[in-house]
């Protein structure tokens, strides 16, 4: 892409967890953020001095010097903002996973996504190299554009659909949000009886590393996929006393043995 076409003057627009792991890391790539646009003065002025830009607290009041408007706001106002910042053909994107691009359409006639699939906190330091930024936009030169950006920072940028990106986005609460669950349950089951959470530890890293190969199924252990019917009935016996914590059991153990069921008849 010759260089004067590259993206090089951002601004951002937001200071919650994503715009600040995003500015941070894009700064650190020589990327100029002039500006950062912030409902709340505070927030928007720390972050405007960590990445060397000016900061606005009105919204509409953008600097049109930039080649990119990064919009990293709750996903309930992206609309909203993006109205009212009042662009005509200035690239704007934003940066969530369940949001569809056309809800940018009467922002600009330039628009995309510019999705880094992580859990990001203001509070963790984030190496963005190998956070997937899934991209969208409305034309092959702005893909291209934001490809070229996303590729600063990852070393995979990937494209995807909105419909796409939200069913990624979807799944991603099986693997983040819903694992991260089950350890709660079994530390909360844990602490009522008295045993460290800590023993599950290394079994936890175990599993959470069979993510790295082909067909994860075919490495899945347990009960349910052995058959061991017996050993089932005494967990769900033991979960009498925990409703809910019997009911996820008994789901899952039923979805693993049909999900085994059907891989054998393939
Ligand atoms: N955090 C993650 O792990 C993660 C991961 C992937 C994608 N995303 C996406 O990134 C985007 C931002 O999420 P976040 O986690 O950074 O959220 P966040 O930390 O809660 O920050 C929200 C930002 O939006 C601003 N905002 C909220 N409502 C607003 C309104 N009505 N008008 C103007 N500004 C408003 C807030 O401004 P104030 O400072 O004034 O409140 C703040 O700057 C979302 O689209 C989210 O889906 C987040």
């Amino acid at each position: 892409m010759p260089e004067h076409q590259k993206i090089q003057n951002v601004v951002v627009i937001g200071a919650g967890n994503m715009a600040t792991h995003l500015a941070l890391a894009l700064h650190h790539k020589g990327v100029n953020v002039i500006e950062v646009l912030n409902r709340t003065r505070q927030a928007g002025e720390k972050l405007a001095r960590r990445v060397k830009a000016g900061y606005n607290t009105g919204l509409n009041a953008a600097d049109f010097r930039a080649d990119l408007f990064l919009l990293a706001v709750s996903d309930s106002a992206i609309e909203e903002v993006a109205k009212s910042l009042h662009l005509k053909d200035q690239l704007l994107v934003h940066t969530s996973g369940s949001v569809d691009m056309a809800a940018l359409s009467g922002a600009s006639s330039n628009i995309g996504v510019f999705y880094p699939l992580q859990t990001f906190s203001k509070e963790k330091r984030i190496n963005f190299s190998n956070i997937p930024v899934c991209i969208e936009a409305n034309t092959r030169e702005n893909e291209e554009k934001l490809i070229q950006l996303a590729r600063l920072i990852s070393k995979k940028a990937q494209l995807l659909s909105s419909a796409q990106r939200k069913v990624l986005h979807m799944t991603a609460v099986f693997a983040g949000n819903f694992s991260s669950f089950m350890y709660t349950i079994a530390e909360d089951l844990l602490k009522k009886h008295g045993i460290p959470f800590s023993l599950l530890k290394p079994l936890i890293l175990q599993t959470a590393a069979t993510a790295k190969h082909e067909d994860i199924f075919s490495r899945q252990t347990g009960p349910a996929v052995r058959g061991d019917t017996r050993i089932m009935d005494e967990h769900l016996e033991m979960l009498a006393k925990h409703g809910v914590y019997m009911e996820i059991y008994d789901l899952i153990s039923k979805s693993i043995i049909k999900h085994k069921t059907r891989n054998d008849e393939l």
